[in-house]
């Protein structure tokens, strides 16, 4: 597979100078020593501190891993841990996500739950064995013990992700965090809550699943402004949450809160566990992102348009023949214009055309388009860029108690909330689009102001 990535410096048709800047914003073609990993044995170029699965895509490489039952290829869709399609063995440790797996001189890559590698696997035969189904619960079952037994030993051998770590893994004790409010989610309207909320003069612990804060607007490439000035989504987000820092806010980054309790929220920042007591709690973690509901979309070479903007931004191009597709969103036109500038050969749908399928064999090589089935052709491309209405992360949230509510407006269930962003429970709200009604979001300073009195009076207004 050719090379994807870009020459910054070579893009020509820019006329707003917008693609540029955000490339160099965040990932300038010096940014990051040049460095090498290691992959299923074959040396690749790379750059410290970049995502080793855009380090991959980069080189051309984009099945990374396989499913655990038909050995389908997978390759990396969603760049920011939510898709599995790229977990691969890291230095010796199975399981880890290619797209939050810093790349580092020597690292050393390897694909798993796969024979050879995850780019030729023979495994594969069971997809193509089994076209319909595979009931691994009685299958087999009907031919007698001993092909029974067989099968089950096999089965066994062939199951689960990965094999165990090379070393035990080292079990720091948590660090304990105490404060009046926990915010979850650092995306624009988090950046704004937890500023809003040390205004108020409460004590904040701010914590970000990704390396960066910003969220959307740092992954789109249009224009923003802040204080008057005309900024892109990556100098946006630095601007804001610089802010945050100063308001005295403790902001934990790479910070993922996986569990949430009455008395605490667990949070794993990198290696290390934080247990976050707070007196109430925020969420304002966002939605889930998909490609939509078309044939083959678990194909490699599928991806969302926030994952095929941050790859832009790293300098690496999900394809050079690309076609765009999804509900409307002007974020879209941006990602279309972007990747025209850096030299991919961009498909739109026209108007009434919908994408029915990926095609394909190890990797998407076309799709099939239009009204219906009837009326499809093929567009020849090797990147499919497909958005779709946005999922409430509403687990984290249902975990503390907040009921999950259905959104008629974005047709979606999400975390109920009024317009002061309170829920059923007393220590708990919820803010931004993770919230019911979150398209007519409620305003942070007003959230701000419901858990300031809940922490200093006990009450609810
Ligand atoms: S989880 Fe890594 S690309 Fe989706």
């Amino acid at each position: 597979m050719a090379s994807r990535r870009i020459d910054v410096r070579a893009v020509s048709k820019d006329p707003t100078g917008q693609v540029l800047r955000a490339l160099y914003a965040y990932a300038s073609p010096d940014a990051g020593a040049p460095c090498t990993i290691e992959h299923d044995g074959r040396s690749i170029a790379a750059r410290e501190g970049e995502p080793i699965a855009l380090s991959l895509l980069g080189a051309g490489v984009d099945t990374l891993s396989r499913s655990v039952k038909f050995h389908r290829p997978r390759g990396p869709m969603c760049l920011r841990g939510n898709c599995e399609g790229c977990l691969v063995r890291v230095d010796g440790e199975p399981n880890r996500m290619a797209c939050a797996a810093p790349a580092r001189d020597g690292r050393e890559v390897r694909s798993q739950n796969s024979f050879p590698s995850a780019q030729l696997d023979v495994l594969r035969v069971t997809d193509w064995f089994f076209p319909k189904q595979f009931d691994h619960h009685h299958l087999m079952v009907r031919y007698g013990t001993t092909i029974n037994e067989v099968m089950q030993s096999f089965a066994r051998k062939m199951a689960g992700l990965g094999t165990l770590p090379e070393r035990p893994a080292e079990a720091p004790l948590p660090e304990e965090i105490d404060c009046d409010a926990l915010v979850v989610g650092l995306g624009p309207v988090g950046l704004s809550v937890a500023l809003a909320l040390a205004g108020e003069g409460l004590s904040v612990c701010a914590v970000e699943e990704e390396p960066f804060a910003g969220g959307l607007v740092r992954d789109s490439l249009q224009w923003h402004s802040r204080d008057g000035e005309r900024l892109c989504g990556a100098e946006a987000s630095d601007r804001d949450l610089a802010k945050l820092r100063a308001a005295g806010v403790s902001v934990r980054l790479s910070a993922s809160a996986c569990a949430t309790f009455d008395d605490g929220t667990i949070v794993i920042q990198s290696d290390r566990a934080l247990w976050v007591r707070a007196k109430a709690r925020v969420f304002t973690n966002g939605c889930h992102e998909s490609v939509g509901a078309f044939g083959d979309n678990d194909l490699p070479g599928v991806y969302t348009a926030r994952a095929a903007a941050r790859a832009l931004r790293y300098g690496v191009r999900v394809g050079e023949s690309v076609l765009v597709c999804g509900d409307e969103d002007p974020a879209l036109d941006a990602l279309s214009d972007a990747l025209s500038a850096v030299g991919a050969k961009v498909h739109r749908l026209t108007e009434g055309e919908r994408l029915l399928e990926a095609t394909g064999s190890s990797s998407v090589s076309g799709a099939l388009v239009g009204r219906d089935e009837r009326s499809a052709h093929k567009i020849k491309c090797d990147a499919i860029v497909a958005s779709t209405s946005r999922t409430p992360a509403f687990e984290l949230a249902g975990q503390a108690g907040v009921e999950a509510a259905q959104d008629l407006d974005r047709q979606c269930f999400a975390s109920w909330a009024d317009e002061l962003g309170r829920t059923q429970r007393s220590d708990v709200f919820v803010a931004g689009s993770v919230a019911h009604g979150g398209r007519s979001p409620v305003r942070e300073s007003a959230v701000a102001r419901s858990v300031r009195d809940y922490v200093t009076k006990g009450r609810v207004r």
